[in-house]
């Protein structure tokens, strides 16, 4: 099968195009990675061309062997969709999940996002809790980079004034929100504070950037950004209109919540205010 037109690839281009169309995809801004299945690199491997290997900058024994779709760094989300071969990479990790290399894309050069120990620790530690997650979206997400303006860099605040903004959001991540403060973003040391977080959340924020989230696949990946950031939208425009609410969703309407639609939310969010 050619490359392109293997369902995975056309999935990650139009995620990836979903995104721009949305916003958050200034420039190089955001990176996209998607944990290809065994039998899908199968269908497209007759495509393959080796470059070398190179280090990835972290280590990711679990994920040893696999191969991902990801995005290029310095590649634009706009140009995804208009060429695809240029802007985005398969690669293969070697044996020790230390190494990687190119094995399609990229052809006039480049190499993957420079969030790559992010995104590849963040899938580790999805894979272990859960294999059927593959997707990992980074986003320079308007609104929710706003609020890290305004609001204590805890995670209990943030998912509790996200929730409170769309009744659905409990529903769509129970779980909640964790936030990591600013630093250095494309290396290690971002990428262990994230994937801690991962092993409790599917979103997380990075102060004065942008979000992750995580998911099984780029439906419920891309829904799970778009309505974190639908909320941040609405508490954006709250906030601009009075610092207070007059009336909101209340702890008690989310434990009610919570029983009609079985979902189990940590009571750390729903603490009296
Ligand atoms: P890349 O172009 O290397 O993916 O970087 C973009 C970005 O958003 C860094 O956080
Ligand atoms: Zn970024």
């Amino acid at each position: 099968m050619k490359f392109l037109e293997a369902e995975f690839v056309q999935g990650f281009i139009r995620m990836a195009n979903d995104g721009w169309e949305q916003g958050w995809h200034e420039r190089n801004g955001g990176n996209l990675s998607y944990r290809v299945k065994p039998e899908e690199v199968e269908s497209v491997k007759e495509n393959f061309e080796a470059k070398e290997w190179q280090p990835i900058g972290t280590s990711v024994p679990t994920l040893a062997g696999e191969f991902f779709l990801v995005t290029g760094s310095g590649k634009y989300f706009r140009n995804v969709i208009l060429d695809p071969a240029g802007s985005i990479c398969m690669i293969e990790l070697d044996k020790t999940g230390e190494n990687y290399r190119i094995v399609w894309g990229l052809v006039n050069g480049g190499r993957p996002t420079s969030e790559l120990p992010s995104h590849l620790m963040n899938h580790e530690v999805k894979v272990e809790k859960n294999p059927n997650y593959r997707v990992i979206y980074h986003a320079h997400t308007t609104n929710i980079i706003a609020l890290t303006f305004v609001l204590p860099l805890k995670d209990e605040v943030f998912t509790r004034e996200l929730w409170e903004m769309a009744t659905e959001c409990p529903v769509v991540f129970p779980d909640g929100v964790g936030v990591v403060p600013w630093m250095v973003p494309g290396g290690r040391e971002i990428a262990v504070a994230t994937s801690e977080l991962m092993k409790q959340y599917d979103l997380a924020i990075w102060a004065h950037h942008g979000m992750f989230a995580a998911g099984e696949d780029f439906d419920l990946t891309f829904g799970l950004m778009h309505t974190a950031e639908k909320s941040a939208e609405i508490l954006v425009k709250m906030l601009s209109m009075r610092p207070d609410k007059l009336q909101t969703i209340t702890a008690q309407n989310f434990r009610d919540l919570a029983h009609d639609f079985k979902v189990t939310l940590p009571e750390k969010f729903l603490y009296e205010k």
